[in-house]
């Protein structure tokens, strides 16, 4: 099972993963959690160019092509055998950021997008997608405060500098994408407190589990009346 996790900065992805991870294993799941950028050796470089805010004269393609490298490395290395294996794949951050932030962020064409999402994936979709939306002034300022009391304005700052606009079209953008795919992206609603968002998230695991006839420990539902007799 592939699982990826989107959203704007600040939205509390991170804690998210890690309370479904911990309730996947708990339940008998062997699970993996990674990231993009920055899941595998190369995209550790990669991330470090990317997010740094003393990155100058990106130009908006070669940013592109760099999160697309990172993500191809990474689907090879790392998603694609953890799958292979029978793992869970918790991912922060997977091809709906890019369609997010260089698609409706930046502004490039969104299906000349998916089709380079799809040649670095070589066509490999998450089948659940937990967007964590929230007011991007919110999402903004705790993103802050993490970043200072993290040391990372100057090292990971480089998107979180970027204008209110620019963000506000990203959370938009996130927002169009979970309705043209209700079935495969949950929105969660992240302004609430902690507790509640992963509250959210476990009843959205739940859900796309019992739509396909499974249950959170692995075991099949059984069918009405199948069990009747017991
Ligand atoms: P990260 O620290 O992972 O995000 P967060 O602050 O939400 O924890 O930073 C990754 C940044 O890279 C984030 O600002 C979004 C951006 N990004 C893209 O623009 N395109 C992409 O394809 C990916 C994967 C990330």
């Amino acid at each position: 099972m592939f699982i990826s996790f989107e959203g704007i900065e600040g939205a509390g992805k991170t804690t998210a993963l890690n309370y479904l991870a911990d309730l996947l294993q708990s339940r008998g799941h062997d699970c993996l959690s990674t990231r993009e950028p920055g899941g595998c050796t190369l995209g550790r470089n990669l991330r470090s160019i990317l997010l740094d805010a003393r990155t100058r004269h990106l130009s908006g393609r070669a940013e592109l092509f760099l999160f697309l490298a990172d993500r191809a490395q990474h689907v090879a290395e790392i998603i694609r055998p953890a799958l292979e294996a029978g793992q869970v794949v918790l991912c922060d951050r997977y091809t709906d950021s890019t369609l997010a932030y260089q698609g409706y962020g930046r502004g490039q064409d969104i299906d000349y997008l998916r089709r380079l999402n799809q040649a670095a994936t070589g066509g490999l979709q998450p089948e659940l997608t937990l967007l964590f939306d929230l007011p991007v002034r919110c999402g903004l300022m705790r993103a802050g405060e993490r970043n200072r009391a993290e040391g990372l304005i100057l090292v990971e700052g480089r998107f979180d500098s970027e204008s209110l606009d620019f963000h506000e079209r990203v959370r938009q953008g996130y927002r169009a994408l979970a309705e043209e795919e209700p079935q495969r992206v949950a929105i969660v609603d992240a302004a609430q407190p902690p507790e509640d968002v992963v509250l959210q998230c476990r009843s959205a695991l739940e859900a796309h589990l019992h739509a396909r006839g499974q249950s959170l420990d692995g075991t099949a539902i059984p069918e009405e009346g199948e069990d009747d007799d017991t």
